[in-house]
């Protein structure tokens, strides 16, 4: 990776705190998806103690690091992200993944709150993101060297029939699906999700596909998992609005953690070497 002081600080600093060295997985949540605690947190820090780390600006956000430690797995979850609409690039967008891969992590975990364009998802499903088309205008590998990355492969697809089981398990429908990625921050009209249900997408977002192309450029293993929110401008007659979005995360989040976790272990079991 291209030297980042401000970053390596950061990792060297959060190193030094917490006494360890080398982390896992990290986990970045979206819009209101962070739960009460996804696996018990050793340490917090706000992102406003994080100098030359971005900040966040969006209600939902909460702007705080939380370190993790199991048995076999030291986890990264960053409870708040970084958006275009907020006026960062697509690299700047992606500076948790930067942190994580500084930090040692292999696998990383995203998620998002996405509006369905497929009408088959309803407003509380959970989606396995399986390729990305991405519109936002913006790659974050622009002007970085070794840049001609292979994204055949970016999700981790293996791990899909296993959380499905596990999904069908606690009564939840989890299909397998195509992120549109836009820059927002206004939704789109409905004729945009017209087009991108002709392009073949299931659901739209304004984010995360960012952070998966970094991720496969710094060599982390990506996997990723929507919460369906609403369905997207004109599949339904529903006014959009970001308040609806937080709010049903929020209602969700906790079955979606547990989602989380499941995804971590069959990772984990799939994996050689464990983490
Ligand atoms: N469009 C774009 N991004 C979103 C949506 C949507 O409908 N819902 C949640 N994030």
């Amino acid at each position: 990776m291209p030297p980042d002081p401000d970053l390596q600080r950061l990792a060297e600093r959060i190193r030094s705190r917490s006494g360890v060295d080398l982390f896992h997985l990290a986990v970045v949540f979206g819009s209101g998806l962070a739960p009460a605690e996804l696996f018990p947190a050793t340490d917090a820090f706000p992102y406003a103690d994080l100098p030359g780390f971005p900040q966040v600006s969006v209600p939902g956000h909460e702007g705080r690091l939380l370190l993790g430690t199991l048995p076999n797995l030291r986890i990264l979850q960053f409870c708040g992200r970084f958006h275009l609409y907020e006026g960062f690039s697509a690299w700047e967008c992606a500076a948790p993944v930067r942190l994580a891969a500084l930090l040692g992590c292999r696998k990383l975990v995203l998620t998002n709150a996405a509006g369905a364009v497929n009408p088959q998802l309803q407003p509380g499903d959970p989606l396995f993101i399986s390729d990305h088309i991405n519109l936002q205008g913006d790659n974050p590998l622009i002007g970085r060297p070794d840049s001609f990355v292979d994204l055949s492969c970016l999700y981790q697809r293996a791990l899909f029939p296993s959380l499905a089981a596990a999904a069908r398990q606690r009564g939840l429908v989890l299909r397998e699906g195509v992120l549109a990625a836009v820059s927002g921050p206004c939704y789109e009209t409905p004729a945009e999700v017209r087009m991108l249900a002709g392009l073949g997408a299931d659901a739209v977002s304004m984010s995360t596909v960012a952070e998966a192309i970094v991720g496969k450029y710094l060599g982390l293993e990506v996997a990723a998992l929507s919460l369906i929110t609403n369905r997207a401008a004109g599949v339904s007659g529903a006014p959009l609005s970001h308040g609806e979005v937080l709010r049903q995360a929020r209602r969700c989040r906790e079955d979606f953690a547990a989602l989380i976790r499941s995804l971590i272990g069959f990772w984990s079991e799939n994996s050689k070497n464990g983490f």
